[in-house]
């Protein structure tokens, strides 16, 4: 049965029309891909890393990329945006190396529309080279945005399509090397804040020094192993003690178990987290706008990024927030919260397309 189109206005475009959308965040750990696969959306992620060998034969540079990268090479392994955004021309040449290697080996058409998931972050520079990376990418070409990673990741915690743009709620993302937090209005973005000083990679840093502490010197990890233990054993509900073994310079293993040092790291980096949001984010909002932080405070807030994966961690920033504040908060997160940035920003292309905005 045809269906009358009696209004200009209806959106009769459907998702089978238009260009391919696509949500990417190119983050300093992990590069994820939200891309349409038939009806459904499919997730694609890879370590945000390369490195380069000579050719054993012709003596050329070759280069390999993500996790075979940094499993093979793990010594010299360069994770390009390890600061967050592509600091020099250089990395901003090695992150367009990746980039494009992990475009093409998707399958990403140039005729597309992409909306990437960038960081809040006060780095003009950094950013600046963040768009030369997303400029000379072969994708993207039909059109380009992009939107802040604490809103985009906040997409999926606040509904089954774009809610959060009609909202008002306050995202903290618990990122790689930031935490960052902001209060959106109807998309706009207020009083955003930003620090380097609580992050996944100091957490990371520091299960290895309390592992070489926890075995008496005897283990040192490298901070890839610190961020496995961390990724794999964290878990504020149900956490159990968990062995490794190292292979001694003079031969032999040594077998050791670690009881304490993931979880005073990530205890310790909870309470930094409540401590920031509590006594500076807060503050500073409820200084530029005291209804929104009046009215956000009694919404849930969203905790985006790849440190809300641990299990137990928003019940623990729930209750440590309401004790720091001495007033009840609720908190929630996104069922994937490493993938959510790219998961949002692909709704909102998706959107892009419906809109015929290209
Ligand atoms: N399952 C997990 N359990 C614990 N931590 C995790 C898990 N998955 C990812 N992480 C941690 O989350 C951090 C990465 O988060 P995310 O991908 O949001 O960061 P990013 O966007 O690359 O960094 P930033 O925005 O700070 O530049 C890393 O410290 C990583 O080890
Ligand atoms: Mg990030």
């Amino acid at each position: 049965m045809a269906k009358a189109e009696d209004s200009a206005d209806e959106d009769t475009t459907t998702t089978s029309g238009g260009p391919p959308a696509f949500g990417v965040k190119l983050g300093s750990t992990r590069t994820v891909v939200a891309m349409p696969d038939g009806g459904d959306v499919v997730m694609a992620q890879d370590l945000t890393c390369l490195t380069s060998y000579g050719n054993a034969l012709t003596g050329e540079d070759e280069y390999l990329y993500g996790e075979e990268a940094a499993t093979m090479y793990p010594e010299e392994v360069e994770f390009m945006l390890r600061s967050g955004l592509p600091e020099d021309d250089d990395r901003a040449e090695l992150a367009s190396a990746f980039f494009e290697h992990y475009v093409e080996s998707l399958g990403i058409p140039e005729d597309s529309v992409v909306v990437y998931a960038i960081p809040s972050i006060d780095n003009q520079p950094g950013i600046e080279n963040l768009e030369t990376v997303i400029e000379d990418a072969p994708l993207g070409g039909t059109l380009v945005r992009s939107y802040p990673e604490s809103l985009c990741g906040a997409i999926p915690a606040l509904g089954d399509d774009l809610e959060a743009i009609d909202e008002t709620f306050l995202s903290i993302n618990l990122g790689s090397t930031n935490l960052e937090g902001c209060a959106y209005r109807h998309g706009e973005q207020l009083s955003p804040f930003a620090t380097g000083a609580v992050s996944g990679n100091e957490i990371d840093r520091r299960i290895a020094n309390y592992v070489e502490e926890e075995t008496q010197g005897r283990v040192n990890v490298d901070l890839t192993t610190a961020r496995e233990y961390k990724e794999d054993h964290a878990d504020f509900d149900d956490f159990s003690p968990f062995t490794d073994v190292i292979q001694q310079p003079g031969g032999g293993s040594h077998e050791f178990t670690i009881e304490r040092s993931v979880m005073d790291a990530v205890d310790e980096y909870v309470d930094e987290v409540v401590d920031e949001v509590a006594n500076t984010f807060l503050p500073n909002l409820a200084n530029d706008y005291m209804r929104v932080y009046r009215y956000a405070l009694s919404r849930p807030i969203v905790l985006t990024g790849g440190m809300a994966c641990v299990p137990g961690v928003v019940s623990e920033f729930e209750e440590r927030l309401s004790e720091e504040l001495q007033q009840e908060v609720e908190a929630t997160a996104p069922g994937e919260p490493a993938q959510a940035a790219a998961e949002g920003a692909q709704r909102i292309a998706q959107r892009l397309v419906e809109r015929e905005a290209y």
